[in-house]
């Protein structure tokens, strides 16, 4: 640089003070930081201004921490010629797309990588003065990897656990993670541990630690996590869930079509698996069937009544609930009844035939004894007569 403006000013010695200062100052090469999200493109850009020197060559370097050495990785000549020197990981994902003429040496970095972070130098060649050049550091930015586990399902209980674990891993730099607890005020509390990884991206973990109570299941609580290589702050919604065994088992009669069903139902998460038993006396295959939670009376008869149990249970514990059947009920009542008015009905014909047979049967009686008499009378008269 210093050797190029002694040259100029050597070349441009006719000329005024001014001039040669303005001139020799003004050749310089402009460009910039850049930053770039994993995986996407950056362009890398650098002019030469001021000059109208001829270009013999654009040379691309880089270096790294691992590397503090610079060295070449691209050649551009004047002709349109580009060479790859040593790679190191940028093959295929560089291209020139500057303008020799216009003595732009900008180039394209396509999905970039973390090893692509480094120091840059696009340097220009010109003759006679010499060669310029300009640093360009690049920041690749790595997205945090984001999700809320549980390492260990809460089981209600009385001392304080890990509810949740939000993990925001192997970003760049490190993101901020954080819960909304709005839902539980102060019931809750986090605590949040970060590791580095030698690749120069950290791992943050939020536990949410609090006391499993049933009152806390099914709570919402957002995780959010917020990092620069992140277009906005993320929220990953989370459910708590507290495993808790059956508490009481209900057992009600469902007024359904067709047949009677009894229902169980108890409250248990993980949802209950349900066992219907008959207390104390064999099942009754044909009248009876279990399906699940439901109990179905198949047949209304005297065979199914008894004491039957169900039972709920789940890996957390078990609970039982009992209901008695009894089917008098409907079939005999009518039975009866039915019987009764039969009984009835017979009765009532057996009177009013009784009654209609005493009353005509009576007349009969009378008309016929009326005859007889009548004969014996005649039979007397006759026998009177012959006599
Ligand atoms: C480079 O710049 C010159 C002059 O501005 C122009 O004529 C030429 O088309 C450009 N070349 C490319 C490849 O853009
Ligand atoms: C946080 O990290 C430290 C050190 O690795 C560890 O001892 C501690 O148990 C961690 N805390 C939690 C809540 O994981
Ligand atoms: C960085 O290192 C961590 C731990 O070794 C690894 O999980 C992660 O994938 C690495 N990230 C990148 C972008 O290479
Ligand atoms: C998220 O992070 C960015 C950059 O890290 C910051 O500018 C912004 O204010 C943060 N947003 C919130 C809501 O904290
Ligand atoms: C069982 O019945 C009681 C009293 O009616 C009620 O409070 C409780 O919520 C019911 N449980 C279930 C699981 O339905």
């Amino acid at each position: 640089m210093r050797r190029a403006k002694h040259v100029t000013e050597a070349l441009l010695c006719c000329v005024t003070l001014l001039v040669i200062h303005r001139s020799s100052d003004s050749i310089r090469v402009i460009g910039g930081s850049m930053t770039v999200v994993q995986g996407e493109d950056v362009d890398l850009s650098c002019r030469l201004l001021e000059t109208d020197e001829e270009l013999e060559q654009i040379t691309w370097q880089k270096r790294t921490l691992e590397e503090p050495e610079n060295h070449n990785f691209l050649l551009i000549y004047p002709s349109g010629v580009t060479d790859f020197i040593s790679p190191n990981g940028l093959e295929n994902r560089v291209q020139f797309f500057g303008n020799q003429t216009e003595k732009i040496g900008s180039i394209r970095i396509t999905a970039a990588r973390l090893l692509d972070e480094g120091t840059f130098t696009c340097v220009f060649s010109v003759f006679p003065s010499g060669v310029y050049s300009i640093e360009i550091p690049l920041t690749v930015l790595v997205p945090p990897v984001m999700s809320v586990t549980v390492d260990v399902p809460p089981v209600i209980g009385e001392n304080e656990v890990v509810l949740a674990s939000c993990l925001a891993a192997g970003a760049k730099p490190q993101a901020e993670v954080r819960w909304n607890t709005d839902a539980f005020g102060s019931l809750v509390r986090t605590v949040t541990n970060s590791t580095q990884h030698a690749n120069g991206t950290t791992t943050v973990v939020s536990h949410l630690l609090g006391v499993p109570t049933r009152a806390a299941n099914q709570q919402q609580v957002p995780c959010v996590v917020n990092q620069s290589a992140l277009a906005t702050e993320r929220t990953l919604a989370y459910t708590i869930n507290i495993n808790y065994p059956p508490q009481t088992v209900n057992i009600t009669l469902s007024e359904g079509t067709p047949a009677t069903v009894f229902l169980c139902v108890a409250d248990s998460n993980p949802k209950a698996i349900y066992t219907w038993t008959r207390v104390g006396q064999p099942w009754p295959q044909s009248a009876v069937r279990a399906e699940g939670n439901t109990l179905h009376l198949i047949s209304l008869s005297s065979e199914l009544n008894g004491l039957y149990s169900c039972e709920a249970s789940n890996p957390y514990g078990r609970a039982t609930g009992s209901q008695y059947v009894h089917v008098t009920s409907y079939t005999s009542a009518a039975c009866w009844v039915l019987l009764v008015i039969i009984f009835l009905i017979v009765a009532a014909a057996a009177a009013g035939l009784v009654w209609y047979w005493w009353k005509n049967g009576k007349c009969l009686w009378s008309s016929f004894m009326d005859d007889h008499q009548f004969e014996a009378q005649s039979q007397v008269e006759e026998e009177e007569a012959e006599i």
